[in-house]
């Protein structure tokens, strides 16, 4: 589904855990710098959801920072929109906490996210079961109308919206029910490795990854070495994950329709000649984004003025949220 019409607020975010991927570029970056234009845009660091896996406190610190460039070297102009971290805003947390209150737990045992991450085992803390109340009171916060994420996000934002639903019946209206904005092509990028499960940061395989800073030989060699099959037809089977997921990835990177890519394809006899095309598309879309990294990531000052001036711009709106909020389920108003 598409935004559509008068201008709306757009939130989103990605945890700073690490360097983006191409799941998060073609699922979410990669779209963003397009909606500046026609909504109020706020994008944020998620460094609150972060802790809920263990995490070393020096290395969040500074991959916060660093995921304000990367956020900046995928195509967002922090004169248009505002970047914030979620630490840095009081309201978030004191939101969640009122909307934890009116969620059933079952429905947080029942989110996929919740059940793969705990079935993995070892850090099974509840701040993991409450992490998708923290992110509806992200989206609900700003009042946002929409959410773009990848597919693996889409369960979240529904239980935002079921929250804004249920908060406005109790209290009278007071949120926005926001409206995901899932892609048909790229809201799912999967491992070149594993094709049967999403493209991820923490996947222990460098090579089943490519990340938005990887040059154009890592990226060859990447896409050399990504799993295939025995046949040679480019087409988008689901019985076929590996090039399946390979030319998925080819229609979001070049914003080709899957039937035209799949024509396109047809003469095409084997997996190599595909495969350097697809290379080649990805170095062209990521070297700019690589040059813009390279450019600032260590321009402290200004990433810490890109987070100063996002801070100071959506506080006052999270502060008139929650104030509101708070006054409708009966909180005593300090005087
Ligand atoms: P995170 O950090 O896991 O992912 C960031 C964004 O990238 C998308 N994504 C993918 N898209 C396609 N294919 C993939 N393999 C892939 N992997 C990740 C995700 O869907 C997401 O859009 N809970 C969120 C962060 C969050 C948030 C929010 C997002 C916290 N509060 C409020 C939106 C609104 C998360 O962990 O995303």
């Amino acid at each position: 589904m598409e935004e559509s019409g008068s201008r709306g607020v757009i939130l989103t975010g990605m945890q700073p855990t690490g360097t983006l991927h191409l799941g998060n570029f073609l699922g979410a970056a990669n779209r963003w710098n397009r909606m500046l234009e026609r909504h109020t845009c706020y994008f944020f660091i998620p460094n609150q959801h972060a802790i809920t896996v263990p995490q070393v406190p020096a290395a969040l610190r500074a991959a916060t920072l660093d995921c304000v460039a990367q956020y900046i070297a995928c195509g967002l102009d922090p004169r248009r929109c505002s970047i914030f971290i979620q630490s840095h805003i009081v309201g978030h947390t004191e939101l969640a906490w009122v909307l934890g209150s009116l969620t059933p737990i079952g429905q947080l045992y029942r989110m996929h996210q919740f059940k793969d991450k705990s079935a993995k085992g070892e850090h099974i803390y509840s701040g993991l079961l409450y992490y998708p109340i923290l992110m509806a009171a992200d989206i609900l916060l700003y009042n946002a109308d929409y959410v773009p994420t990848g597919e693996d996000q889409r369960q979240h934002v529904e239980l935002a919206r079921d929250l804004a639903e249920k908060f406005n019946a109790t209290y009278s209206e007071t949120f926005t029910v926001p409206v995901p904005l899932i892609e048909a092509v790229g809201a799912r990028i999967m491992s070149l490795k594993f094709p049967e499960r999403k493209m991820s940061k923490s996947d222990p395989d460098g090579n089943a990854t490519i990340y938005i800073t990887d040059g154009p030989e890592v990226i060859w060699k990447k896409i050399a070495a990504a799993v295939t099959d025995s046949g040679d037809r480019i087409c988008a089977d689901p019985e076929r994950p590996g090039i399946a997921n390979l030319l998925n990835i080819y229609c979001s990177a070049t914003n080709t329709a899957v039937g035209v890519a799949e024509e396109k394809f047809a003469t095409y006899r084997g997996y190599a000649p595909f495969k350097r095309e697809l290379a080649d598309a990805l170095i062209a879309l990521l070297g700019p984004v690589r040059e813009r990294y390279a450019a600032i990531k260590n321009d402290k000052k200004y990433l810490q003025s890109v987070i100063h001036n996002g801070a100071e711009t959506v506080q006052p709106i999270a502060h008139k949220t929650l104030a509101k909020v708070y006054r409708k389920v009966g909180f005593l108003e300090k005087k």
